[in-house]
């Protein structure tokens, strides 16, 4: 797929979703937003981003890392910040937070908790890796069931090419499914669900334009190819978080606890 699937951003950033919009999020899981936020502040996130990456900020805390399987001395692959928003808290300060925040409380309801969590994950041009099949609640608490929703938003055009996001529409309903380490390497952060060739075929892949958005909800198998391409993929993400409840039986998340068992 070439950048020429890209739109255009045009006309006013979403801030409050259509009841057909909010249907169809329910119903299949994701949504996607040709725009989130104007160009001005995605010009000036792409600065910030720039800065965090570029003086390593979070390292010593743990919280800048790479996703993928590096060795030492290498380039990075797929390098991640968690929480960016405590190094730079003028990231609390935006139009995509204030406006995914109107759209999380739509989509999951009055018990919205304010204390949003946002990571940013970069896709190096040309070198940038794939990340696997997953669901997020893989690498979460077992104990509860979770209600949240994500806000993908690229600072570059995202295709399939450099990695936008793709998903499996309605896995959202289901449960936590079987995961394992990539490359069945406890050592790699990184998970992928088993057996990610039965859910191939069902891809539903979201391209954006910088400043656009796709939204997933808990549960949701996602996946992002490699960056074949020779732009960067910049991503920011905010995770908005409901009540969650917790389940009669957890849920035998091995693949962190005992990763062993399931090579
Ligand atoms: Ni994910």
């Amino acid at each position: 797929m070439s950048d020429t699937n890209v739109r255009e951003t045009v006309g006013e950033p979403t801030s409050v979703l259509a009841s057909h919009e909010i249907e169809f999020f329910r119903t299949n899981g994701f949504l996607s937003l040709s725009r989130i936020t104007t160009d001005e502040e995605v010009a000036w996130l792409g600065e910030v981003y720039e800065r965090l990456f570029r003086e390593q900020v979070g390292k010593e805390d743990g919280v800048q890392f790479d996703l993928g399987a590096v060795e030492s001395g290498q380039e990075p692959v797929l390098p991640q910040l968690l929480r960016p928003s405590r190094y730079a808290p003028e990231l609390r300060e935006t139009v995509f937070v204030r406006n995914a925040s109107v759209i999380a409380a739509q989509v999951l309801g009055a018990d919205l908790d304010p204390d949003y969590f946002d990571h940013m994950i970069f896709k190096p041009a040309l070198r940038g890796s794939v990340t696997p099949w997953h669901q997020d609640q893989a690498y979460h608490d077992p104990t509860v069931r979770h209600r949240s929703v994500n806000f993908w938003m690229p600072l570059d055009g995202a295709t399939v090419d450099s990695g936008c996001l793709q998903f499996v529409p309605g896995s959202n309903r289901g449960s936590v499914l079987p995961h394992h380490h990539i490359n069945n390497d406890p050592a790699v952060h990184g998970l992928e669900v088993d057996e990610p060739e039965r859910y191939t075929e069902y891809a539903a892949a979201c391209p954006l334009p910088p400043g656009g958005c796709s939204m997933h909800a808990s549960y949701m198998l996602h996946y992002a190819g490699p960056n074949t391409s020779p732009r960067p993929r910049r991503a920011y993400i905010l995770q908005f978080k409901g009540t969650s409840t917790p389940l009669d039986v957890p849920v035998d998340n091995y693949w962190i606890t005992s990763p062993q068992r399931g090579r």
